[in-house]
């Protein structure tokens, strides 16, 4: 199957590739850097030709509230028009468990925004709404930072393995169109501000971290199980001692800080 993955360069997308290739499908990796902007549409006729599949799982290179909604609005537009055009007969989207209930942040708005495009779109969709990836602790930390503190909500969230994404998002491309959305995550639970001090330890990163109820989650105020997903989410296996242990965790992508 020819299966087109948007944002194939990225965290997710890298791993997506090449778990879909050792599957024997073919995979093309989608971005700017391999000829494929999806915000002016560029590159899109060609690598959609005979693509049975298309898998968004790109991201905005700016987080600010203007920029990120240009980002998801015009390319997700883009995509579902060139889709049409081409005869695809799958679109798979990469978002946030919790998305509909974070529309107080430009980011989630943006995301809402994609996700109401596709499922007005006549193109069969899956919707993949995964918690935060481990990879993104740091990341976390960096856009919640006050100086050397760092100020997180203690709620509850049940954070996964980028590779675990991946898996996921590959068994979800390769089946026929849910029409709607599923959620993935983690296989354990825990409190955001602990999590991400371990994460900091574990960097050798000196920066002190306070639990302040009050504090935002990407410009939302956010309450104890705004970002955990339901009883019915799919879990990955990887637990985060083990991820710490594995030895890609103790450099920080390019990618996942900001
Ligand atoms: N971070 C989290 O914890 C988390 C949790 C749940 C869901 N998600 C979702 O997961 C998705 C992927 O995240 P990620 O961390 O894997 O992203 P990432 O590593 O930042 O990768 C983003 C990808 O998008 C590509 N891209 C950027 N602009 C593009 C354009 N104009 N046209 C085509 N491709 C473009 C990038 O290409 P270049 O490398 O060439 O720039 C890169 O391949 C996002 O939609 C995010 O909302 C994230």
């Amino acid at each position: 199957m020819k299966i087109v993955v948007i944002g194939g360069t990225g965290l997710i997308g890298s791993k997506l590739v090449t778990k879909l290739r050792e599957q024997g499908h073919e995979a093309i990796a989608a971005a700017p850097n391999t000829g494929v902007n999806t915000l002016t549409g560029e590159g899109l006729a060609e690598v959609l030709k005979d693509a049975s599949v298309v898998v968004d799982v790109s991201n905005s290179p700016s987080w600010e509230d203007d920029a990120v909604l240009k980002f998801f609005e015009t390319s997700t537009r883009n995509l579902l028009t060139y889709e049409a055009a081409a005869g695809v007969g799958h679109h798979v989207a990469l978002s946030v468990v919790g998305t509909d209930r974070l529309s107080e942040s430009g980011y989630f708005r943006a995301k809402i925004v994609q996700e109401k495009l596709i499922k007005d779109s006549p193109i069969p969709y899956s919707i993949v709404h995964a918690t935060q990836f481990f990879e993104f602790l740091k990341g976390l930390a960096d856009i919640s930072s006050d100086g050397d503190k760092i100020r997180l909500p203690p709620v509850l969230f049940r954070p996964m393995a980028a590779d675990d994404v991946a898996s996921a998002v590959g068994r979800i491309a390769v089946a026929p169109p849910l029409n709607g959305t599923v959620e993935i995550g983690g296989p354990e639970e825990f409190r955001m501000d602990d999590l991400v001090r371990r994460r900091l330890a574990a960097l050798k990163d000196p920066r002190e971290v306070i639990a302040d109820p009050k504090a935002l989650y990407s410009g939302a105020k956010i309450s104890e199980r705004t970002l955990v997903p339901s009883k019915n989410a799919r879990l990955g296996e990887t637990r985060f001692e083990t991820w710490l242990k594995q030895s890609g965790a103790q450099i920080p992508s390019a990618h996942t800080t900001h």
